[in-house]
C-alpha cells in the first residue's frame, strides 16, 4: 500500500498536479503548491461543493472573510490556551514526535517514530507547542501588534454571525459555508498534502434551535457521506464513518463523528461532522461583550444557537479523489496508468491531437476542432510526442475522451474519439463530434 502512496505522489509530480513549496529553494516540509492539473481539479471540487450548498440550497449562505484575525478571536475561540500539540524531544535523534500518535510500549513508555529508541515520558518529560501561527501586523518590530492566521474558517463565521443574520434576516435554520486557508504549525507532517501547514477547509456552520442538533447532526453526517461518493465520484466500500471517544472531542464540540478514507497508509479522517453546541457564540459573545443572541419567534425568547458543523479539508478530499481514481491495467504486456476520475472532475475533459505533428493539414484540422470545442468544455491541444505518449499521457490525467485527427479525416470528415476507461474507438462525423462527447459526459461536466 505504501508502494501505492509513492506511485501517486510520483504522477502528481511528473503530471502537473502538485509540485513542492518553495521547492526552488529547497522546499519546506508540509508545503506544497498545486501546478496546473492540481488546480483545475481544486477549483472543481471546491466548484461543486459551493454549487451544491450555497447556490442550490436558500437556507445556506456564503462568505469570505480574512484570513488574519485579531487576538480576541482566538481567546474566545479557545484556541489560544487549547489548541495545542503535546510534542516529546527524542534525546538520540533530537526529532520530536507526538506521544499520542506513537507506538506506547508499557505505560508512560513510548517508541520514538523516528530512531525506534525507548523513552520514558516521566524523563523526557512533553512540551506542549500551540499550532497557531503568528504574525506581525505592525510597521515597527519593538511594538509588535500580533495577528494569527486562523486555524479554521469557521471563525470568521461565528465573529460574523450578527452581520450575516443582519443583512440577510436568516431564521433558523440556517447555514453560513465558507470555502478558504486555514493554517497550523503541525510539527509532525508526512503522508504528502494529508497534514499540511497551509490548507484549505470546506466549512459549514449550520445555526439550529438547540433542541434540533442531534436531529441535523444525523443529518448533515448522512448528506456529506453521500456528497463523496455521488459528487466526488469515491467508492463507497473506501469510506467510512468513526464516532469521536470522549477524550479526543475538540474542546469546543460535544459530539463529533469523522468521515474516514481508506488511504494508502490506512483509515484517515477525511472530514469532521460536530456538534459545536453554542461554545462559540457564548464565548464570543462574553469576549466581545456583543449579544450574539436569536429571537425565537415561535418561543418568543431569545436563545444562543446551536451550530452544526460539517468541515470539510479540500486537499484531503483531491488526495482521496485521486487515490480512489488511480488504476493500473496491463495492456498488451504494458502497464497502463489510468485516473478513472468522475468526469465531472477531470481536468480536461477532451484531447486533441493530430495523428501525425509534421503533417500540416492535420496539425491545422486538430487546431480547428480544438479551437472550436475548447470555449465550451475544458479541452488541451497536444502534439508534442508519438500517439502513443499522447494517450498515456491523457490516461495519467483522467481525460475521458481524446480526439485524433489522421489522414483519413481529410478524405471522410471522421475522427477517431477515444473512450479512456474501456480505450474503445470510434470514428465520428466532425460535426458530430461535441454532441457526441457531451452525450456522454452528461450535463455536469459542462458547469465551467
Ligand atoms: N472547524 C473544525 C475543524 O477545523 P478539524 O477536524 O481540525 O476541524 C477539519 O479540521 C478538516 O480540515 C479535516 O477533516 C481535514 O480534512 C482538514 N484539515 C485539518 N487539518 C489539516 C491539515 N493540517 N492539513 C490538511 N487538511 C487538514
Amino acid at each position: 500500500m505504501e508502494d501505492k502512496l509513492s506511485k501517486i505522489v510520483s504522477l502528481c509530480r511528473r503530471r502537473g498536479f502538485i509540485f513542492g513549496g518553495s521547492e526552488l529553494y529547497g522546499g519546506l516540509s508540509s508545503i506544497w503548491d498545486y501546478g496546473p492539473l492540481g488546480a483545475l481539479l481544486k477549483k472543481k471540487i471546491k466548484d461543486i461543493w459551493w454549487q451544491e450548498y450555497v447556490e442550490k440550497r436558500d437556507d445556506i449562505v456564503g462568505l469570505d472573510s480574512a484570513i488574519i484575525m485579531q487576538e480576541n478571536v482566538f481567546l474566545a475561540s479557545g484556541h489560544l490556551s487549547g489548541f495545542c500539540d503535546e510534542l516529546i524531544d527524542c534525546p538520540q535523534c533530537k526529532k520530536r514526535f507526538r506521544p499520542d500518535k506513537a507506538e506506547k510500549i508499557k505505560e508512560n513508555l513510548y517508541k520514538c517514530p523516528h530512531c525506534g529508541i525507548e523513552i520514558d515520558r516521566l524523563i523526557y518529560k512533553p512540551r506542549k507547542f500551540n499550532l497557531m501561527l503568528k504574525t506581525n501586523l505592525s510597521a515597527v518590530e519593538d511594538t509588535p501588534l500580533w495577528g494569527y492566521l486562523r486555524p479554521e474558517t469557521a471563525q470568521g463565521i461565528f465573529t460574523n454571525f450578527l452581520n450575516v443574520i443582519n443583512t440577510t434576516h436568516k431564521k433558523l435554520p440556517f447555514g453560513i459555508a465558507q470555502i478558504g486557508k486555514a493554517f497550523r504549525n503541525e510539527v509532525t507532517g508526512g503522508s504528502f498534502i494529508f497534514r499540511m501547514k497551509e490548507f484549505e477547509q470546506m466549512e459549514i456552520e449550520y445555526f439550529v434551535k438547540p433542541e434540533d442538533a442531534d436531529k441535523f447532526f444525523e443529518e448533515w453526517v448522512e448528506e456529506r457521506f453521500n456528497f463523496y461518493i455521488e459528487k466526488m465520484g469515491i467508492k463507497k466500500g473506501n469510506l467510512r464513518l468513526r464516532k469521536h471517544s470522549p477524550e479526543e472531542l475538540a474542546h469546543y464540540a460535544k459530539s463529533c463523528i469523522d468521515i474516514e478514507y481508506n488511504f494508502p497508509f490506512g483509515w484517515s479522517e477525511l472530514e469532521g461532522v460536530a456538534n459545536r453546541t453554542d461554545f462559540d457564540l457564548s464565548s464570543h459573545s462574553k469576549v466581545s461583550r456583543k449579544d450574539l443572541s436569536y429571537f425565537d419567534e415561535e418561543a418568543k425568547k431569545r436563545i444562543i444557537p446551536f451550530v452544526i458543523e460539517p468541515s470539510a479539508g479540500v486537499d484531503r478530499t483531491f488526495f482521496a479523489i485521486i487515490c480512489d481514481a488511480y488504476s493500473e491495467e496491463l495492456v498488451k504486456g504494458r502497464t497502463r496508468i489510468v485516473l478513472k476520475l468522475k468526469p465531472e472532475l477531470a481536468p480536461y475533459k477532451v484531447a486533441v491531437f493530430p495523428l501525425l505533428k509534421n503533417d500540416t493539414r492535420l496539425v491545422e484540422l486538430a487546431k480547428k476542432i480544438f479551437c472550436d470545442i475548447k470555449n465550451k468544455i475544458n479541452t488541451v491541444y497536444d502534439d508534442t510526442v508519438g500517439i502513443g505518449k499522447l494517450y498515456r499521457r491523457q490516461d495519467e490525467i483522467g481525460t475521458p475522451f481524446c480526439i485524433t485527427v489522421d489522414p483519413q479525416t481529410l478524405e471522410d470528415e471522421k475522427v477517431t474519439v477515444r473512450d479512456r476507461d474501456t480505450m474503445n474507438q470510434e470514428r465520428i462525423e466532425i460535426e458530430r463530434v461535441y454532441q457526441f462527447i457531451k452525450d456522454r459526459l452528461g450535463k455536469e461536466s459542462f458547469v465551467s
